[in-house]
């Protein structure tokens, strides 16, 4: 569906925006905002799968004592297969909303929650109408409806809210779910050894309500980290097991933690798959590197272990190259117990995320597979702008962290920021103004950035370490997985990195930014937009 089809369905704003689309938009502050629409659904689709999604408080059991507010999606199926959608066990997260490629899906998302909302489907590759920017979020009592052909590769997809400056409370308060493009893998386990794990960080105070930092100017700026671990939304998560192989489809969903994950049983950490699916041929590493935003899948074989044996899945201390001030270093550590965050929750601090405890001899030991999947490489020397790659610097101006030294406006595209059509580019991220921002002291401002596009999946051709401090290079450097498509990568104080991106299919405007969800709200964000 087109841009013009798709304003066409819209019943507010239809008038003014068929025939000037560019009065669509009123102005409020300066920032242009474009008027929220309630959209119809259209006829001639047909999907395979219609569902109803409605983003609503709700309060939960999680703890003894008071129930705990909280968000959640509730989804009720219309039309198509039961298996659909699937809850996740036991928690308020999700749901898991599964389909094939090829397949045609409606979603009508429902807004009961008491701020504007809108569906992001992360690292789907589907129309900007579709592909929930803050432009299209809608009010209370609104709706909004997707239809999209699902024409990604098989993956672990996910979804989450995404309105301007309020995404991070609303992903903290529990909207987040996985998005699964199924594969036909007879050769990778399935079924109950298909088993999703969202990590996620939160805080709670005395009465089990959750802790966020809102107001808190230096708390945003370094984003949010919580002093416990939940898993699939469960605290204090024990996994039963079997002797048997498992793929764990891992979803760091926090809004800005960021995990080296390994196993306890000195085991490497087996990768089969990254953000856009499986990867060509399985990857082995001492650990991984897991930022907001992004998906591993983890082949783990339990089938030689003694039932009673317990294996922690675990985050392992890293340097995150933070520093927040003259002198550098680690000023932001030296702060943390004052200013910025309570002690014990910086990045980088070593803690369990789950214990597996193998309770049941019996399943089914596979073994894993060569070659996986099959990924075309994007041929570097197709880049129009190979000699000469677009920059985007991410660092911090005046307190505020900035793209190339701007922030999000809602509709605002720069030059720099528009691509051709069916064109293939080259572009390089930097973490640090170098030398174009306000000189010594706001460089030093320092922190990592998890850089993370729309609308289309890269691959990442070269990561330049030039620029970084050797200690957090040192304790990082062997957990990069780099390999396949990815949506999202990590991009450490002082790192480059080159991707390698291919604009085809859709025109219009995207978003791009940190996914550091409290940097993102501060204005770490920006539009790119696909034109002919
Ligand atoms: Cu998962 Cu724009 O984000
Ligand atoms: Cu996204
Ligand atoms: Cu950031």
């Amino acid at each position: 569906m087109n841009r013009k089809q798709f304003l066409k369905n819209s019943t507010k704003g239809v008038a003014f925006a068929t025939l000037f689309p560019s009065l669509a938009f009123c102005t409020t502050n300066g920032k242009q905002k474009p008027i929220p629409g309630s959209y119809s659904i259209t006829q001639n689709f047909e999907p395979d799968t219609d569902i109803e999604l409605t983003a609503t408080p709700t309060e939960l059991q999680l703890f003894t004592g008071n129930k705990t507010n909280i968000y959640t999606y509730q989804l009720k199926l219309i039309s198509g297969d039961n298996a659909a959608h699937e809850k996740l066990p036991g928690s308020y997260l999700g749901p898991i909303i599964r389909v094939k490629q090829g397949q045609k899906i409606r979603i009508r998302f429902k807004n009961q929650l008491p701020r504007e909302s809108v569906v992001h489907w992360h690292g789907l590759h589907i129309p900007p109408e579709m592909d929930g920017h803050p432009m299209y979020a809608i009010e209370n009592g609104e709706q909004y409806i997707y239809e999209f052909e699902v024409n990604n590769r098989p993956g672990t997809y996910w979804f989450h809210p995404h309105p301007d400056k309020i995404t991070g409370p609303q992903v903290y308060q529990g909207l987040a779910g996985l998005f699964i493009v199924e594969d036909n893998n007879s050769g990778l386990p399935s079924g109950e050894y298909d088993v999703p794990l969202i990590l996620q960080d939160r805080m709670f105070d005395n009465s089990n309500q959750l802790v966020y930092l809102q107001n808190n100017q230096m708390g945003q700026m370094q984003g949010f980290l919580g002093n416990r671990i939940l898993v699939n939304g469960n605290p204090d998560i024990t996994f039963n097991v079997s002797t048997s192989t498992y793929r764990f489809r891992v979803l760091n969903g926090s809004n800005s933690r960021i995990y080296k994950l390994a196993w306890d049983d000195g085991e490497d950490v087996i990768v089969i798959g990254a953000d856009g699916g499986l990867l060509e041929k399985p990857v082995k590493k001492p650990y991984l590197m897991l930022a907001p935003g992004q998906r591993a899948e983890i082949w783990k074989d339990f089938s030689g272990q003694n039932t009673g044996t317990e294996i922690q899945l675990q985050s392992l201390a890293f340097n995150d190259g933070t520093s927040m001030g003259m002198g550098g270093g680690m000023m932001g550590r030296g702060m943390s117990g004052g200013m910025m965050q309570p002690d014990g929750v910086e990045n980088g601090i070593a803690f369990n995320v789950a214990t597996f405890k193998v309770t049941e001899n019996s399943g089914k030991k596979m073994e894993l597979p060569v070659s996986l999947s099959t990924i075309t490489p994007i041929n570097p020397a197709d880049a129009v702008n190979s000699a000469n790659p677009r920059q985007f610097y991410f660092y911090n101006q005046r307190m505020q962290w900035v793209i190339n030294g701007e922030t999000f406006g809602m509709t605002e595209v720069a030059d720099w920021e528009k691509v051709k059509l069916n064109t293939t580019e080259i572009w390089e991220f930097i973490n640090g103004d170098n030398g174009r921002g306000m000189g010594m002291m706001q460089d030093m401002m320092r922190m990592p950035h998890p850089v993370h596009l729309h609308g289309l999946q890269f691959q990442i051709i070269e990561r330049n370490i030039s620029g970084m401090q050797r200690t957090v290079w040192e304790s990082v450097k062997d957990g990069f997985m780099d390999d396949g498509w990815q949506d999202t990568f990590l991009l450490m104080p002082g790192m480059k990195v080159k991707i390698l991106l291919k604009f085809e299919d859709f025109k219009g405007i995207y978003v791009y930014h940190c996914h550091n969800l409290e940097h993102e709200d501060m204005g770490m964000m920006r539009n790119y937009e696909v034109i002919d």
